[in-house]
């Protein structure tokens, strides 16, 4: 790994990529190439003008034009008509700073970046970091450009700090963490589309002439769009193609945009979304963007997964979990709502320690007089009428069972009907003389107030003192609106969402800090807020509040383009399934879910003795390959969306162990025999397949045949080991 400086070129590379950045005569930054490794030297900038209408930006050059240069950080109304990376106004209303290359530092690692999650190293000689300082002396500003190579990994990370080096204030109305300029090509993208219990479904599209995109207003990272990008050579496909990746760790409103111009070049822009934002930057204020990670294959999606997910699950997740096997739970959200007993509570851990179940959560409804979901957020105290005990007597009771105890929260969230509101009626976000819309019949905390802070830092810090609570769901389950917070000035306004992510960001270090053994589950009515920026707080989340086992196979093969397995929760459901009314076998549901975080959410005191062996045998099992699971490399092997089955495999690093699954969505008569090729085994060595010894090539080319009758969820599970 290096990053090099010569003939006015950054070269930051490793064995197998490149990224060049060209400091032009001008001094303008350009975006010379990212992609397989090449060599510095043997490029130049192209800057020939195809055509008429273009400004050039040196006019002792005439074809020199931003318009068509491919550049770092593009800003608006300097010559260049395309997407810019940020936006100011100074204090006259003036508007089109155009940054120039000022200066440069090279830092050993990585620096942390102050009050926001992101990527970190472990050892300062896993990294290095470049940061280009960029300015305009008339308005007064300056950008600084972070970027940070990894050595063994195709990583690169990008985020900007924009400062004001002026007297006067001014307004930041835009600043993206990244920009990318390619070459015209033919490219496609993918993301992470879908809504509440259908969330991270592929979306695959052409790019096509001008601007494409998607984003989030929710102030969350949402159900409906994942912060992340795949951005591709056209025909890229799992095994083959140049890939860009692109994910913000970020949980709040985000943007990315595609925007192929008249001459076929491509930007692709991703941070925080303009709507609605502005941030005011006084003498010497700087705002920090949030973090960009860029990860690049030459070699097709399942690389790029490869790279997001050792470096998601070993340098973004944090704390004693990131590197632990997670306990298997059980969560009583499914199996009882609302209603619920310390006795029905306690018959359900009762079966959920015979069969091995190491966690049991206590979900939604244990606190204020809360039985259904329109009361009571806010009045973190125990109910205890309806418990019949404290909950730490109850941790306890669990405890005594053999099983750690966990518990549920949705810190953020206020409902009109509580102690809480009744005490603080300006706590929740809305504007004032204005009825605020409800979402779940609640509103939200103001989090940008310090008061509001500390109050839930406070009443979390309490109860998790006071009882053995060893996991802490934390759920969100509404988006935001009637932005307006009382504690800013009208020209702060536009800083209300950027300034809520970060107030939760406080919240969230402070409590995982001061609770350094609890394990934390993030969750937002399920994928609400499955971002990376959570990651960094609580090393599982939530991933659906679809808890069917065919809708899950679109929900995990979605996410698992980017996010680890170790970071999915997925449980196994009763059935008719709450969802969608699907009735699939215990088997099909336990070996779809036994792919993350294993649990179950279903009253397990109403089960027979059978189903009850049957579970127990599904967490033996998971228990012997979970740590593979979690720490194996994925690979997909058959895509539900295209397809009628799904099949994908995980692989140990030394490519001793390698476990496979394959489900059938939909069966259907007069089938084809399913010939499944694995992938990532060593091509020489041999295998144990079910008892039969095969060599990797064989299982790779020629593929496991899967000859048995088929139905609806008709699965196997086939394990692999090397001999
Ligand atoms: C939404 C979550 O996703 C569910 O798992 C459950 O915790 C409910 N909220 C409780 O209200």
């Amino acid at each position: 790994m290096a990053i090099e400086l010569k003939d006015n070129k950054f070269h930051m590379f490793n064995d197998e990529m490149s990224y060049i950045i060209e400091i032009s005569r001008q001094k303008d930054l350009l975006n010379s190439y990212y992609g397989a490794r090449i060599d510095a030297e043997d490029i130049e900038i192209q800057s020939n003008l195809p055509g008429a209408f273009f400004c050039h930006a040196d006019d002792n050059a005439p074809s020199y034009s931003l318009s068509v240069l491919a550049q770092e950080y593009p800003s608006a109304g300097a010559s260049d008509f395309r997407s810019p990376a940020y936006e100011i106004t100074n204090d006259k209303g003036m508007h089109t700073p155009e940054l120039k290359y000022k200066s440069h530092e090279l830092v050993k690692g990585k620096p942390k970046i102050s009050g926001l999650p992101a990527v970190y190293t472990e050892s300062d000689d896993e990294a290095e970091t470049l940061i280009i300082t960029a300015a305009d002396e008339f308005y007064g500003l300056e950008v600084r450009l972070f970027y940070t190579v990894f050595e063994k990994l195709n990583v690169i990370c990008r985020h900007a700090e924009v400062k004001n080096c002026g007297k006067s204030d001014m307004m930041l109305n835009n600043a993206q963490s990244v920009s990318l300029d390619f070459p015209a090509g033919e490219y496609e993208y993918i993301h992470l589309e879908g809504a509440w219990v259908r969330e991270k479904h592929i979306d695959r599209n052409n790019v096509h002439k001008g601007i494409q995109g998607f984003e989030s207003r929710r102030g969350a990272s949402g159900h409906t769009e994942n912060p992340f990008l795949m951005f591709f050579d056209k025909g890229t496909n799992e095994d083959y193609g140049n890939v860009y990746g692109i994910s913000l760790v970020y949980s709040g409103n985000h943007r990315f945009i595609i925007e192929q111009e008249a001459y076929e070049t491509v930007r692709v822009q991703a941070g925080i979304n303009p709507f609605e934002f502005s941030f005011k930057l006084s003498e010497g204020e700087v705002f920090t963007t949030p973090e960009a990670v860029l990860v690049y294959s030459d070699s097709g999606f399942a690389k790029m997964s490869h790279t997001f997910h050792k470096l998601y699950r070993t340098r973004l997740c944090r704390g004693v979990w990131r590197d632990k096997v997670r306990p298997i739970l059980i969560n009583n959200w499914e199996g009882t709502y609302f209603d619920f007993t310390k006795d029905k509570l306690l018959n359900i851990a009762d079966a959920a320690s015979q069969i091995g179940v190491e966690l049991f959560v206590l979900d939604d409804g244990w606190f204020g007089h809360r039985n259904d979901d329109c009361s009571s957020l806010g009045d973190w105290y125990v109910n205890e009428k309806k418990l019949g005990c404290t909950i730490a007597e109850l941790a306890e009771e669990m405890n005594k069972r053999g099983l750690k105890f966990g518990l549920w929260f949705e810190p953020e969230m206020i409902s009109e009907d509580s102690d809480l509101h009744r005490e603080h009626p300006d706590w929740s976000i809305s504007v004032p003389g204005v009825k605020p819309h409800l979402g779940r019949h609640q509103l939200i905390l103001d989090l940008t107030r310090k008061e509001v802070r500390e109050y839930i830092i406070g009443f979390l810090t309490d109860i998790l003192n006071n009882a053995n609570i060893e996991y802490v769901k934390w759920d969100m389950n509404r988006n935001i609106t009637d932005v307006y917070s009382a504690s800013l000035p009208f020209n702060r306004q536009g800083e209300f969402y950027h300034r809520y992510i970060l107030g939760l960001y406080e919240i969230l270090e402070t409590v995982t800090s001061r609770f350094p053994n609890v394990l934390f589950e993030g969750c937002s009515g399920g994928g609400g807020r499955n971002d990376p920026g959570m990651l960094y707080y609580m090393p599982q989340n939530w991933a659906s509040d679809d808890t069917d086992a065919t809708e899950r196979l679109y929900i995990q093969y979605g996410g698992s383009m980017v996010y680890p397995a170790s970071t999915v929760g997925s449980h196994v459901s009763a059935v008719p399934n709450h969802q969608v009314g699907r009735i699939s076998s215990l088997k099909t549901r336990g070996t779809v879910a036994m792919n993350g975080a294993f649990g179950y959410e279903l009253d397990l005191s109403l089960l027979g003795e059978e189903e009850l062996n049957e579970m127990k045998e599904q967490i033996k099992f998971y228990k012997e390959n979970r740590e593979l699971v979690i720490t194996g490399d994925y690979y997909r092997l058959l895509n539900p969306f295209t397809s009628r089955h799904s099949a994908w495999m995980y692989v140990s690093e030394n490519k001793k162990e390698a476990l496979v699954y394959y489900v059938v969505k939909t069966a259907r008569p007069s089938n084809e025999t399913v010939y499944l090729q694995l992938k990532g085994l060593n091509p020489t060595a041999k295998y144990n397949v079910d008892g039969k010894i095969m060599t990797g090539r064989t299982l790779m080319n020629h593929g496991v045949i899967i000859d048995d009758t088929e139905y609806d969820g008709y699965c196997r599970i086939i394990r692999i080991h090397n001999i």
